[in-house]
Formats: C-alpha cells, structure tokens, sequence
C-alpha cells in the first residue's frame, strides 16, 4: 500500500479513488477497524428507541434497552440474512424478521423461533444466535460512535488533536446538542475520500469552485475573499486582546439571528471551552468518513457504496437551550446551500464525481494525483496548520490503517495521527 500513496512526495495512485479490490480492502482495514458515527443520544430518549444506521456497508440498529442503555448491532436477523429492520426509527421491545419470523429483543438476544422444537431440536441454543453487537460503543457529548474492533483504542484518543474541534461544535452551552428534523440523504457517483478530504483539508477549493456562489450572494459573510484566513481558520485566538477576537468569530457568524445569538451566549460558551471559543468555524473530518462544519451546523457521514459511489447523510446539529427562532435560522443556513439541490454542494459534487469517472481510464491511472500543496518552501500559515497539511494528514491515517495488520502496529501518539 505504501506505493499508492506517497505522502512525503505528495502523491497519490488513481487506483486508491476507483479500483475495487482496494475498496474491499478498505471495508476491511479502515471501516472494520475504526470509530464511525452511528447517531446522536437525541434520536433514541426512551427505552426500546431504536435508530438504524451503516458502518460502511453494513447496516446497523442502534437500540436502547429496557434498562436505557444503547446498543448498536448489525441490522441482520442471524437466520439467513434478511434486514431486520426497515424503518429509520421507531420504538420497539423487540423486532421479527419478516422473512421466518425470528425475534430479538432490543439487547439483542434471539427471543423467539417459530416451531424451535420441531424444526430445530430442543438442543437450539437460542443464546448462540442473537444479533451481531458491535465490539465497542461510546458516546461523546451526545455523538454516538462505534467500532467493529474489540482492540480499537479509546475514542477519545482515536479522536486525539481533533477534540477540540468537536468542542467547538457540541459543547457551547450548558444543555448540550440535538439534531433538528430527520436526516437529508443522497447518492453521489464519488468514491468517499473525495468529500472526507474535501471538508477535510481541501481548503483551496473554495475560491475556485465556489466563486460563481459566493458572487449571487448566497452567504452574508465572504468568508473566501481572503487566502490567509482559510488556511488559518483552524487557529486559536488571533490576537490577545479578547473582544477583539469575540468580534473577529462574530464577524464570521451569519449577520443577524444567529450572530446576535452567537453574542449573547459568547460569555457562556467562554467558560466552556476557553479559547477554543474564538475558533471561528472548523470544517473537518474525523477520519474516514464523518465530516462537521460548524458554520453551517452541519454533520455529515460518506457512506461509501463501492469504489465508485457515496451515500451522503447530512444532520443539522444546533444547541438546545437555542430559541426556536434561531434553531429555524440555523436549519435554513444550512439546507439552502448545502443538500441534494444546494447551490454550494452541487459545485463541489460535479469536482468529485468527475475526479471519481477520470481515475477509471486505465491511461488516467498512470498518473498520480497532486496533493503537494505547501510541501516545498512551505509558507507558515496564520497561527495555523500549513497549506496542505490537514490534506495530507487524512491520507497518512489511511496509509497507516491499510498497511498495518491490526491497532498494534498504529501508534497514535505519534506526529502521524493527527
Ligand atoms: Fe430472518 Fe429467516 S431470515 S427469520
Ligand atoms: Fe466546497
């Protein structure tokens, strides 16, 4: 695998963006082994609440029991495979497969088969058969994450520089966050990384991609005018003197509601999270596949369907003691640019399909891709990380995940994962 992606070069194969025998490795190595995002605490309040979800191609049920603790399990009855659910939510002590009629009950445990006795023999171990449990499961401040990997290291360290980003999206105030409405869903012809590093650290895109938007106006902040402050837009504080920089984040908050909000709640926000407060907005992925945007109020998973394909499930994440004036706000600031008829998403959606079709022609394939960007005479951006790190950074973790045979062989305290 190291060939294919040669970061301290800053190339990349074609292959690793269409060919599938590498995707079915990447279903094994990266999605098997890592933390994905199932959900948050809000969609299941009661017992017996249930969401269903994917880990990469698997479907998943995320289910609270009858004791209130969360579950999340392979969506498969045990029997020959069938879905086992086919809702996207609901409220259910147990659940029968439509196909022969087994049973489970939301910990997971086979409850019932029809005529056991007879057709199996009083031998069927009902405690064998149960649903498929994931091997790790842990919730941060209401993001539901889980892993296939029993040797998984701890979230929180998977997560490691990136926390405070996260803070920055679901800490701000006392009551925590909820997701507004259902979640917007979608197929693009792209194979996954290409959105993952997009909101990731494809910070050059915008200008380019983006300029006929940003030109109507869509947005009240042309928050693409200045190079600089992209590439610096993960910085801490840019000055010492505190208003100025409640300021700075407020200028870059959409005028009117959801500024004023944003003011108001600054103090509170402060002794939350400190500086991290003065952020700005963070565009991010934690890798593989789950992408924020705080400016937006927007979460976001790559499901990926093949080499070729990506199923994009997009969330509003808004504060909850928010007034529902400014929950209404936020949902429009982000459904109106960004969602299947957006008119920033389908900018960036055209990029990646035809990145996605161009890498399938075996000439196109002989020739890597460019992620070079600030690799010689790299400038010091503001603050900040340098141009093209954070790019570079995903493919390092996806590097490190292919070619290593387990977490063992994964040091993340190491200057690679980050
Ligand atoms: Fe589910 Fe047969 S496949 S009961
Ligand atoms: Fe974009």
């Amino acid at each position: 695998m190291a060939n294919l992606a040669e970061i301290e070069n800053g190339l990349l194969d074609r292959r690793i963006f269409s060919a599938p025998e590498i995707y079915d490795q990447e279903l094994e190595k990266i999605f098997a082994r890592a933390w994905l995002f199932l959900g948050h605490e809000c969609q299941l309040p009661d017992i017996h609440d249930f969401i269903t979800a994917y880990m990469a191609e698997d479907p998943v049920i995320v289910w609270r029991d009858g004791e209130g603790e969360i579950h999340a399990f392979l969506n498969m009855c045990r029997h020959r495979g069938n879905r086992l659910c086919r809702a996207d939510d609901g409220n259910a002590s147990s659940l029968m497969c439509s196909y022969h009629g087994w049973t489970f009950g939301a910990n997971g445990g086979l409850q019932a088969v029809p005529g056991h006795k007879e057709v199996y023999g009083s031998d069927f171990d009902f405690a064998e058969w149960g649903l498929v449990e994931v091997a790790q499961l842990e919730i941060y401040k209401g993001l539901i994450f889980a892993t296939f990997d029993p040797t998984a290291p701890p979230l929180l360290d998977y997560i490691g520089p990136q926390k405070p980003h996260f803070d920055f999206l679901l800490d701000r105030r006392a009551g925590g966050t909820e997701l507004l409405g259902g979640v917007h869903k979608w197929v693009m012809k792209t194979n996954w990384k290409y959105p993952a590093d997009n909101f990731g650290g494809d910070d050059g895109h915008h200008i380019v991609t983006h300029a006929s938007v940003r030109e109507v106006p869509v947005d009240t902040v042309d928050y693409g005018a200045d190079m600089k402050n992209q590439y610096s837009r993960h910085a801490p504080g840019m000055s010492d003197d505190d208003a100025k920089k409640m300021n700075d984040f407020l200028a870059l908050q959409p005028a009117g509601t959801i500024r004023e909000y944003f003011r108001e709640t600054f103090p509170e926000t402060l002794d939350r999270i400190g500086e991290e407060a003065y952020r700005k907005n963070v565009v991010e992925t934690l890798f593989p596949n789950l992408s924020i945007n705080t400016y937006r109020h927007m979460i976001r998973v790559w499901h990926p369907r093949g080499a070729g394909e990506t199923e994009m499930w997009s969330y509003c994440l808004v504060d909850k003691e928010a007034p529902q004036a400014v929950k209404d706000e936020m949902r429009l600031h982000l459904t109106q640019p960004f969602g299947p008829a957006g008119n920033f998403e389908q900018d960036d959606i055209k990029n990646w399909e035809n990145c996605t079709s161009a890498a399938r022609g075996w000439m196109a394939r002989q020739y890597p891709q460019n992620v070079q960007a600030g690799l010689s005479n790299e400038p010091e951006a503001e603050l900040g990380r340098k141009i093209g790190e954070r790019l570079r950074a995903i493919y390092i973790k996806w590097a490190l995940l292919m070619e290593a045979k387990g977490w063992g062989e994964v040091d993340l305290k190491s200057s690679n994962w980050k």
